[in-house]
This record gives C-alpha cells, structure tokens and sequence, in this order.
C-alpha cells in the first residue's frame, strides 16, 4: 500500500489521480488533500478518500469547506492559505507527494515535500522550470525520487529504464501542434479564448491547453528536460507529431531510438509515476496500431510558435531566466483569458519582460531570487502591456 498526498486534486491531474487511487484501493491511499478554490469538490473528495489532512487555498472558503463535511463520522485536519498547502505537503507519513497545482504556486509546497523526505510524483512542470536551480540539490540532499508524471517525460523516463549512464544522446520531444496546428500563421491574429482552448488531442485545465497552442507548453517542457534528463539544449529537439500517439523518444549513442506510445491518456504517466518500478495491470483501452493509423511527423515552425524559441533562449540562459519566462507566461496567459489582451500579445509580451531581465540576471540564483524575479515578471507584464507598440517583433534575446 502506498500513501500518497495529493496537491490540486481538484484540477484535471488531480481528478485522475484520485481516478487511479479508487480503482486501486489495495494500492493507494490517500493521505493529504490540497485545492484552490473549489469547495464542493473538496468536500466531496475527503468524504471518499478520507485524507488525515485537507487544505484549501482560498483562505474565506475554509468555514464553507468545513460546514461542507460537518456530518462526517471522522474530521480530518483543516487548513488553509498558502501555509495551510505547505503543510499538507509535508504531513505525516505520505510517501510521495503528487504535484497537480499549476504553476509556481507549486514551488513552496514541493520543496515543503521534498524537505520532509517525501518523493515527488511531477506534473506541476512550473516548479522545475522555474526552481530548478534550488530543486535539484534539495534532492540531492534529501535523496528523495523525482519521478516525471507529464506525458513526454514519462515517456523518456520509461524508454530509459535500462540504458546505462552516458547512454542517451538526444531527446525528442512530441508535440501535438495545440489547437492551432491546422491554422495558417495569417489567421491567428483572430484567436479567440474559445478557440485557444480547443485542444485536438487532450483534456487539461485551462492554462496548459493555452500553452499547448502557443507551443509554450512544449518550450517549458524543453526546460524540464534539461532539469530533469540533464542533457544540454542542443540535444533536445521538438517534432509535431499530431496524432499523440508516441509519447517522446530517445536516441541512444549507437543511434538506436527508442519510444513510448500510447493513447493519450494522463492516467498512463501519472500510474507509472505512482507504481515505478513496478507495473500494475489496468482495464484500460489498449493500443491498437490498426486503429491509430498513420503516425506523421513534421518541423515545427518556428514563426508560427515564437514561444518556442523563447523557452529555448531563456532556457540557455540559465539563472532565474527560465522563472522569469515561466512567470510572465503566466501572467500573460491570464490576461488572455480574460481578454485583456490578444493571442499573439502573449510571445510579445513574454519577450518584452525577458529582453528587460537579461542583463539583471545572474547564475547560481538562490529560492530568494527566484521568488523576486518570478513576482518582478509578473508585475512587468503589465507595464508590457502598454508598450507592446515600440516591441512589435519577435526577436529572442541573449
Ligand atoms: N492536465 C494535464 O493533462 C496535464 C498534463 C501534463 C502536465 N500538467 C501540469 O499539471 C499541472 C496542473 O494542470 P491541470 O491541467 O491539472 O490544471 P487545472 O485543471 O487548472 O488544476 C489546477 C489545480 O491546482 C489548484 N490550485 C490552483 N492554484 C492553487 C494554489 N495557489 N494552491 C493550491 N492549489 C491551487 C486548483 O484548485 P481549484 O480548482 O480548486 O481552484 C486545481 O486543483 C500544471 O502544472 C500542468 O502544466 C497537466
């Protein structure tokens, strides 16, 4: 039986996660709740799962949360706010710690798991990219397991196991192609909100389904890679591939390359990160090639996704570059969202910050720094906003 402590189990990574645990319950347990916002269901997940510990994030959505379970036969304990996540991540005796909350909200509560020893099951992508300076040597330190639960990364995770030390030459990372693979580049200067948010392939929350049709998503998953496989920018490469089938590839020194493929299910790479090195029998719908088809490949176009060469760029730059891209994509996103500003604003204004960031930044950032630059992006993004005029170009800073 292993326990685990769920963050964000209220967003599509949490929900099918807690989808594997209650079909695996002489696996799994579930120890520690946390969420944003969403109350109801919340509520209704500690009255199935249980946990000794819950939180919401939403520090005025506590009493309801309490009132909301008020009957149960049991009271688990009920926090709240940022402290209250921190705290959840690293209660008791969860053995690994599932990071579904998005962005760098993440951070704080991961390096709370990874310092009370617990191992790290990732999804929450934006705390690599932008604490991977301080993250890596806590789990050294802590020698916990980092086990990658975005698709891409378990698929490299899984073709690795077994290649010994020094094997691998190149990754190669699938992409979809978002929402927007079969748009002329012309047309995108009429994206709406809705139309950004319809992904071909995937069900996911909000802002990774924005990032997959910027190609963001891929650009930070370019980063994770580099954090987590260690190879250097150089040897890791995107290709659109638009039916998600493979999952990502590896090369190998001899040349061999070696993939993983499925249907595009999370719950794939979210088991795989719960039962590794194991593997647990499912029910789920198998592969059949017949079925799948052709499987394409093609270049990606790198006017059509500036965002892209942006996540390459800050990724090379190191420092707290990589949380300064992350931040202001974060911030940009959300102002799209709520239609503040257009598509194609959102690469301008990301490069706009990051040109700014450029001779401010520095190597061997601390969890300080990081924090700073993170909050200093976020804020600059606004004043990007109104500047966008005199920056109309995509043109990667250094
Ligand atoms: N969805 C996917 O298929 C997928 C695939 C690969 C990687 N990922 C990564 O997984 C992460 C989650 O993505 P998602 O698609 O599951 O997002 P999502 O559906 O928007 O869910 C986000 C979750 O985080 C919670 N949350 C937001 N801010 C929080 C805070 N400050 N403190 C605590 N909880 C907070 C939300 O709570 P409320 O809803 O209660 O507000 C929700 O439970 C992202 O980093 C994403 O890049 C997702």
């Amino acid at each position: 039986m292993k326990t685990i402590t769920l963050l964000g189990s209220t967003g599509s990574i949490g929900t099918q996660t807690l989808d594997i645990v209650a079909n695996n319950p002489d696996k799994f347990r579930i120890v520690g709740l946390a969420a944003g916002n969403n109350v109801e269901l919340l509520a209704a997940q500690i009255r199935q799962f249980r946990p000794s510990i819950a939180a919401i994030c939403a520090e005025e959505k506590l009493p309801a949360l309490k009132e909301a379970i008020a009957d149960l036969d049991y009271q688990p304990i009920l926090l709240a706010g940022d402290a209250g996540i921190v705290e959840v991540a690293r209660y008791g005796d969860a053995e690994t710690v599932v990071t579904g909350i998005v962005g760098c909200a993440g951070l704080l509560p991961t390096i709370a798991a990874i310092e009370a020893g617990k191992d790290i099951a990732l999804a929450n992508k934006e705390t690599l990219i932008a604490g991977g300076p301080v993250v890596l040597p806590l789990i050294e330190k802590y020698g916990i397991k980092l086990l990658p639960a975005d698709s891409e990364h378990s698929a490299i995770f899984q073709c690795l196991q077994g290649v010994p030390k020094g094997g691998l030459r190149k990754i190669l990372l699938t992409a979809s192609g978002g929402a927007f693979r079969d748009w002329p580049t012309e047309k995108l200067a009429e994206v709406t909100v809705a139309d950004a948010l319809k992904h071909p392939n995937w069900s996911m929350g909000r802002k990774i389904t924005v990032d997959s049709a910027t190609l963001m998503n891929k650009g930070l998953e370019v980063i994770e890679a580099h954090f987590l496989f260690g190879l250097d920018y150089k040897d890791i490469e995107i290709v659109i591939h638009p039916q998600s089938i493979i999952h990502s590839l590896i090369e190998l020194q001899d040349t061999s390359v070696l993939a993983q493929l499925g249907w595009p299910d999370m719950r794939l790479p979210l088991l795989y990160a719960l039962s590794w090195p194991e593997r647990i029998y499912t029910d789920w719908e198998r592969l059949d090639l017949v079925k799948a088809g052709n499987l394409t490949f093609r270049e990606p176009d790198h006017k059509k996704y500036p965002c892209m060469q942006l996540a390459y760029a800050a990724g090379k730059a190191g420092g707290s570059m990589p949380a300064v891209l992350n931040a202001a994509n974060e911030q940009a996103v959300a102002l799209f969202l709520s239609e503040k500003i257009s598509y194609l604003d959102i690469a301008r204004c990301i490069e706009w910050v990051c040109d700014r960031f450029s001779s401010e930044n520095r190597s061997n950032p601390n969890l300080d720094d990081i924090l700073v630059a993170d909050q200093w992006a976020r804020q600059e993004v606004l004043t990007a906003t109104k500047n966008l005029e005199s920056h109309p170009k995509i043109i990667s800073f250094r």
